[in-house]
């Protein structure tokens, strides 16, 4: 019971569409209708706007850590495996991921899900979110591509879970950036053709 309660609270804060309401607030109109159509922080940029950018950044990473850190308060949480992998705070941070990108409030179409993972990383364990920050930020200094960047860190924060020793992390983080990487099918495709846009322009 405790598992789906945080799954739910998870979703709950994950379906929040901060990069649509940001932009839609500041009259910078429907966020799916420009760029990639992705409603998270990469497209609000190109929107022309860099704190509107930063703000759904922050927000979208928040409504990640919020959650996690919520259920790790609200319930007990199993510490033997297999339980351990899928208690109340893993299923929170799978729920704010699959809210973020499946949003009941926007028919289901939301975003790709990096920075709501930030958030989630940070959550189950603050090393873990520091090395996804890391390769992130470090991946988008050398190449400039958020997509890329992105899929990085997802994939970085199931490794570095798995050397700190948070074995009970692994599955869900796992199970988090094969679904990130595949709602970033397009990009991949794009990035495959030298067709993926660099953060501040160019190609
Ligand atoms: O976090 C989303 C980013 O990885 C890609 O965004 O708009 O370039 O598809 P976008």
């Amino acid at each position: 019971m405790d598992q789906i309660l945080a799954l739910f609270i998870g979703y709950l804060f994950g379906s929040i569409p901060f990069g649509l309401l940001i932009a839609r607030l500041a009259g910078k109109g429907d966020i799916r209708t420009i760029g990639s159509g992705n409603i998270g922080a990469t497209n609000v940029l190109r929107t022309g706007s860099k704190w509107l950018a930063a703000a759904t950044l922050l927000l979208d990473l928040a409504k990640g850590l919020a959650p996690v850190l919520l259920a790790k308060a609200m319930f007990d949480q199993p510490t033997d495996l297999p339980q351990a992998a899928w208690g109340p705070a893993p299923l929170a941070a799978l729920g704010a991921v699959l809210g973020h990108c499946f949003p009941v409030w926007l028919g289901f179409r939301g975003g790709k899900g990096v920075a709501t993972n930030a958030g989630v990383a940070f959550g189950l364990s603050w090393p873990i979110g520091l090395i996804y920050a890391a390769v992130w930020l470090l991946m988008l200094a050398l190449v400039r591509i958020s997509s890329l960047a992105g899929m990085c860190a997802v994939v970085a924060a199931a490794v570095a879970a798995w050397l700190f020793g948070n074995v009970q992390y692994v599955p869900v983080l796992i199970v988090i950036a094969i679904l990130v990487i595949w709602l970033h099918r397009a990009n991949i495709g794009r990035l495959s053709r030298g067709e993926e846009p660099k953060v501040g322009g160019g190609r």
